[in-house]
């Protein structure tokens, strides 16, 4: 079915790591933009960027997803014709301590965002879910690479959130007949904007691998552990299949464009590249980047980490027109283009042009 939607996309988010990139390949597409975004994980040095980067000016609201009034405001104030929301809380370790804080952002929040959403008439929708709700796919009912039909089961709250709101969307979508909404299953998310002006940039210590390798290659931390040498992997460590932000930032536009084009009601696709990259693997492609073999310990194993996970990618490549075009390498190299112009990620920045140096 061929549908007539407009140009302005809300983005939830938007000032976070994901949603910067996917908000300048929005903008270089001629998208319209409006960020609402309460900077609980973000910059508003990240919004500057974005529109020097693309050259083109965008809306932003520091708004809460919780407080309803001022989101349905933003809705009135302009003629929004999808969504994109990556807005919520992704620290698995924080969600295990605080779950209430999880559930509350993360689903709430989604669920005033549709509230808006259907109060406005704006159907097409596109949500950040996770490979976290394949939860352990080697489990019996599980294949690798896993396909979206594997068996969704959680392991943490923050995974429990990504799959609720899967669950809450789907339900919604067959009620309404109308919503049409784009679950996208990341895989591993890596590598930053090539000019080395847009990066992620965690708070405190990082949890994932690629920015804590990092910050061991700029000195702030003094080697990577390796937790778990001992899985069935060729070297021991777990594999993962890492997928570079800006192949992530495409297949939102793509995915969207699909969804201008096409009633699909709610339907997953799975964005990574299809093929796995161990630990070790990760720790040689970022020492070659930098130049200098980084150093690491191999530590027990981290709970709850499964062995492997991979996507298998053939619904995305064939109906999206998507697949992934950058390579681990590349990842690598662009992470450390941004954290050794970076150290402190914006923050660094903020101190020297503050202090004008
Ligand atoms: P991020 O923390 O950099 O970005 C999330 C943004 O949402 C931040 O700017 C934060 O300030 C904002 N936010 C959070 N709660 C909000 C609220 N209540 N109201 C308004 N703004 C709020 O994270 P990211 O890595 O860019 O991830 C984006 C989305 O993708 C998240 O939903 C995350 O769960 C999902 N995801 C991320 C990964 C990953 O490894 N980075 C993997 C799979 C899925
Ligand atoms: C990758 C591999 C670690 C850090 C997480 C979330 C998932 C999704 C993506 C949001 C594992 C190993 C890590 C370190 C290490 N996020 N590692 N030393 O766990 O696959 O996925 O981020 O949705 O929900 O769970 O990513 O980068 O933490 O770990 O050896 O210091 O690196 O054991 O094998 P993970 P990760």
């Amino acid at each position: 079915m061929t549908r007539e939607t407009g140009n302005t996309v809300l983005v939830t988010g938007g000032a976070g790591y994901i949603g910067s990139h996917t908000v300048i390949v929005l903008l270089e597409k001629g998208y319209n933009v409006v960020i609402v975004d309460n900077l609980c994980n973000s910059r508003f040095e990240a919004i500057k960027r974005i529109q020097k980067l693309s050259g083109k000016d965008l809306i932003f609201y520091r708004v809460d997803l919780l407080n309803e009034k001022d989101l349905d405001e933003v809705f009135s104030k302009h003629p929004v014709s999808s969504v994109i929301h990556f807005a919520g809380l992704k620290a698995v370790g924080e969600s295990v301590k605080i779950p209430l804080t999880y559930y509350k952002n993360n689903i709430t929040g989604t669920v005033h965002l549709l509230e808006c959403m259907k109060r406005h008439n704006v159907t097409d929708f596109v949500f950040s879910s996770s490979a976290t709700v394949y939860g352990d796919p080697t489990r019996p009912g599980g294949t690798i690479p896993i396909p979206e039909s594997c068996p969704r089961e959680a392991a943490n709250p923050y995974g429990k959130t990504k799959l609720f709101i899967e669950n809450l969307i789907e339900d919604e979508c067959k009620a309404s007949g109308s919503l049409n909404a784009a679950l996208l299953r990341y895989f591993n998310p890596g590598g930053a904007h090539p000019t080395g002006e847009l990066g992620e940039d965690p708070l405190g210590v990082p949890n994932n691998l690629i920015p804590y390798i990092a910050q061991v290659a700029v000195g702030r931390r003094e080697y990577l552990s390796v937790f778990g040498n001992d899985y069935p992997t060729p070297d021991g460590t777990p594999i993962r299949d890492y997928i570079h932000v800006c192949d992530l930032a495409e297949a939102h536009v793509a995915s969207l464009a699909y969804l201008q084009r096409n009633y699909v009601g709610c339907r997953a696709w799975n964005l990574g590249s299809g093929t796995g990259s161990t630990v070790l693997q990760i720790h040689r492609a970022f020492s070659k980047a930098v130049g200098t073999e980084l150093p690491y310990k191999i530590d027990p194993r981290r709970d709850g980490d499964v062995v492997n996970l991979t996507a298998d990618p053939k619904r995305a490549n064939e109906e999206l027109k998507w697949k992934t075009n950058r390579s681990i390498d590349e990842i690598c190299a662009d992470v450390w283009n941004w954290q050794r112009k970076h150290p402190y990620g914006f923050d660094f920045y903020k101190a020297n042009s503050d202090a004008n140096l």
